[in-house]
């Protein structure tokens, strides 16, 4: 998935690549916006940003055979990768020599994620910025995720709420403008990827589990089994291990049961409980639209119910497309091109972190 716009350094534009290597997928985009200048820039507002490359490259296959994903196996797989999937984003991006007349910035993800696979992004993107001469970014994850409903939509309205789900982390958060992020609901046990992980891995069906989830859950029906749906009336915090060990239980008390019919029920309690939570979390804080996030965001009983839902009450809604929504470069390019202009350039001193939060205002 990629553009062959020629990209060229102008005053008006900031023109910036972006490494996201946070965890089994190693991409890297090329990616522009306005100027880094705060003065010039509207940093209350979602900037357009043009994606003129994005390369991801995956290592699923590698980690498939462990189950999961292997930290040693994806930091090396990410040394291997980086230089030709950076050599292939400046290739399509148009930029062919001397990539410092065309760059602005380097960005890379500098956290949360594994340790060892960050640094390998955040080493090669501080040695980018260097040799070229140009500010380096390091951008949090999770705002990488969030920036990411706005690469289709940056005109949507706020305040928005969005769901942000993925293989860490279950989050609900209220957008009221870029950097201004408060944290309405989160789960107190397994994030909802890892959720759709462990299931099919008990399961015997491969890694990673939601996409396989989701293909299996089309052979069976949704209402055939109804697994309890943790915390459903309950505030806006989320539950899933208590629907992993129903799964479990279930299955082991009938162990002819079809898979489709399990997996199908599994998705459909979980769909459910994340649907009915972001509508009253919308309700809550008056928001005007409705936003999807996070690689369990690529789910297509998720996407359908939730975009059919929002927009029945009423709210605007921005499901992204599916290479927005699992791990990318392009999100990390549009967060680093607001947080240049907002913070300034990075220090080349700072590290990673695998446990950075997500700044959050009360
Ligand atoms: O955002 P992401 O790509 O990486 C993290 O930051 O964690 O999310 C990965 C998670 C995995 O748990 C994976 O099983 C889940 O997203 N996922 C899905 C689907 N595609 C990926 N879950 C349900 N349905 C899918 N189609
Ligand atoms: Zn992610």
């Amino acid at each position: 998935m990629s553009t062959t716009r020629q990209a060229t350094a102008t005053g008006t534009t900031t023109t910036l690549l972006a490494i996201e290597t946070s965890c089994d997928e190693t991409s890297v985009a090329v990616v522009r916006g306005p100027a880094a200048d705060p003065a010039a820039a509207d940093l209350d507002r979602f900037a357009p940003t043009e994606v003129l490359s994005n390369v991801v490259s995956s290592q699923i296959d590698l980690h498939a055979a462990f189950g999961g994903v292997v930290p040693e196996v994806a930091s090396r797989a990410h040394l291997e990768m980086l230089e030709s999937v950076v050599a292939r984003a400046l290739a399509d991006a148009g930029i062919d020599d001397e990539p410092e007349r065309h760059l602005d910035a380097v960005a890379a993800t500098c956290g949360p994620g594994l340790i060892g696979a960050l640094l390998i992004g955040v080493s090669a993107a501080k040695s980018l910025a260097l040799a070229w001469g140009v500010p380096y970014v390091g951008v949090n994850h999770m705002e990488g995720h969030l920036f990411a409903t706005f690469l289709e939509r940056p005109d949507l309205e706020l305040p928005l709420v969005v769901l942000l789900v993925s293989g860490g982390h279950t989050m609900l958060v209220e957008v009221r403008r870029p950097g201004r992020y408060r944290l309405l609901g989160s789960t107190i046990d397994d994030a909802a990827g890892e959720a759709f992980d462990k299931v099919a891995r008990y399961l015997g069906l491969g890694y990673p589990g939601g996409p396989i989830i989701d293909r299996l859950a089309t052979e069976g029906d949704p209402h055939a089994i109804r697994f309890p749906r943790g915390m459903i009336n309950e505030g806006l915090d989320f539950s899933f291990s208590g629907m992993k060990t129903a799964v479990v239980n279930f299955v082991r008390r009938h162990p002819h049961v079809s898979d489709a019919d399990v997996a199908a029920g599994f998705q459909e309690a979980v769909v459910d409980v994340l649907v009915a939570k972001t509508l009253r979390a919308g309700a809550k804080v008056g928001a005007r639209t409705l936003c999807l996030g996070g690689g369990v965001a690529a789910n297509s009983r998720l996407r359908d119910r939730f975009g059919a839902e929002a927009a029945a009450a009423g709210y605007d809604v921005l499901v992204p497309d599916r290479a927005y929504c699992t791990d990318n470069a392009a999100m990390i390019g549009s967060a680093a091109l607001w947080r240049l202009a907002n913070d300034g350039p990075g220090s080349l001193d700072s590290g990673a972190d695998p446990s950075l939060r997500l700044e959050l205002v009360r």
